[in-house]
């Protein structure tokens, strides 16, 4: 298949009370992961990359990035009978027009640091171009913090105001919110609990399917509950990068002669992978693509 426009998948999941999963990649491995996972599980999925991964993949040049990432994803879609949606994920204004021009055919933009209406205004902006050529856009209201290792203070998160949220989502256009309920990008743990109390009070006032970012830290529970109460789209990224990971340490440390790179990155492709597929069927995905 060509790449796809994941709404439609959405928003059936939203229907019938299931999430599609957005699976970040940093390497050809882990897209290959991703792809392979979904066409075992028979699922629709989203393979998406981070700003910080577009930069690594184009040796410091993010646009450079997105025009690998934009080629390996199209082959990637090309490769499976399942429908791939290709996603920036956390775009900046610039990234998000370059993704949208160069095929991706979901973007995210993210305003974290501007001010709401700041915010609104250029969102809106975004998801008139996102739109003219059929791209799904997705934003975000509150903060899911990116501590990267760093210590954060849990009472100074900025969670999702729902009449904030409602304003949001009616003002932009978007079709996907992103909401901050007490989630933090990058944790190695499950130690988590969503404020579901929240997300009712979201729901009530938000039509649009909304997104979870920083699933690696929520609990298994909340994430079920989750779903069940409105997340369509998961964000999963640090699980996917410590099951890859934590093979290839452990095939090095055992033989070290090893050096044909083909030999431990096929065990973390493998790691990844059912990791994946573990999470598409956690997240009621499996055989949707049927
Ligand atoms: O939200 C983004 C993902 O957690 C990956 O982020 O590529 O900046 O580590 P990163
Ligand atoms: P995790 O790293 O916690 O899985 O978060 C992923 C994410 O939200 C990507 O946008
Ligand atoms: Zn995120």
């Amino acid at each position: 298949m060509t790449l796809q426009n994941v709404l439609p998948w959405i928003l059936c999941a939203q229907q019938a009370g299931w999430a599609v999963g957005a699976f970040n990649a940093n390497t050809l491995e882990q897209v290959q992961a991703i792809v392979l996972a979904a066409q075992a599980e028979e699922a629709p999925a989203i393979i998406q990359v981070s700003h910080r991964a577009l930069t690594y993949i184009g040796s410091g040049n993010e646009i450079r990035g997105l025009q690998y990432v934009a080629a390996i994803g199209r082959i990637a879609a090309e490769s499976v009978a399942v429908p791939l949606a290709l996603h920036l994920d956390h775009g900046t204004e610039s990234e998000v027009l370059q993704a949208i021009a160069l095929g991706f055919t979901s973007v995210m933009f993210d305003g974290d640091g501007l001010a709401f209406e700041e915010n609104i205004s250029l969102t809106k902006r975004l998801c008139g171009v996102a739109h003219s050529v059929g791209v799904c856009m997705e934003a975000e209201v509150g903060e899911v913090p990116k501590p990267d290792g760093q210590a954060y203070d849990e009472a100074a998160i900025a969670l999702t105001q729902p009449d904030e949220a409602a304003q949001f989502a009616e003002a932009t256009g978007i079709d996907t919110l992103a909401v901050a309920l007490g989630s933090v990008h990058g944790l190695k743990t499950k130690q988590i609990s969503l404020d579901l109390d929240r997300l009712a009070a979201i729901r009530n006032q938000v039509s649009i399917p909304l997104v979870l970012h920083g699933s690696s830290g929520v609990s298994d529970n909340d994430i079920k509950q989750g779903i069940a109460m409105g997340f369509c789209k998961i964000n999963v990224a640090t699980q996917l990068a410590q099951a890859f990971t934590g093979v290839i340490r452990d095939v090095l440390n055992r033989d070290g002669d090893l050096v044909d790179p083909r030999k431990y990155l096929v065990a973390g492709r493998n790691a990844q992978m059912e990791v994946v597929r573990e999470r598409i069927r956690f997240f009621g995905a499996s055989g949707k693509a049927k």
